[in-house]
C-alpha cells in the first residue's frame, strides 16, 4: 500500500495492495478522468509534485517517466511510501 496525497486539500488517499491509484481516487471522491485502464491512452495521466511513480504505463515516453512528473493513475503504483498530486 501506499498513500497519495491531494496537494489541493491536503487529503490523503492510501491505496491499498488490490485497487488501483485511480479506484482509491475515485473512491474518496476525488475525480481523475480514466478511459483505458491499461496504462495505454494517457487520459489518466496526472502531474505528480513530490514522490516517486513506479511507471507500469506505455504511454509516457521513457524521458518522461525519468522525470517522474506525472504518472497514471489507472495503472501506475508508488516507488515511495507517498506520492503527493497536483489535483
Ligand atoms: Fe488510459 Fe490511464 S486510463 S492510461
Amino acid at each position: 500500500p501506499f498513500e497519495l496525497v491531494i496537494a489541493s486539500s491536503g487529503q490523503i488517499v492510501t491505496v491499498a495492495a488490490d485497487q488501483t491509484a485511480a479506484q482509491a481516487l475515485e473512491a474518496a471522491g476525488v475525480f481523475v478522468p480514466v478511459s483505458c485502464e491499461q496504462g495505454v491512452c494517457g487520459t489518466c495521466l496526472t502531474r505528480v509534485i513530490d514522490g516517486q511513480p513506479d511507471h507500469r504505463d506505455a504511454f509516457q515516453t521513457d524521458e518522461e517517466r525519468a522525470a517522474n512528473d506525472q504518472f497514471t493513475p489507472c495503472c501506475s503504483r508508488a516507488r515511495s511510501p507517498r506520492l503527493v498530486l497536483d489535483l
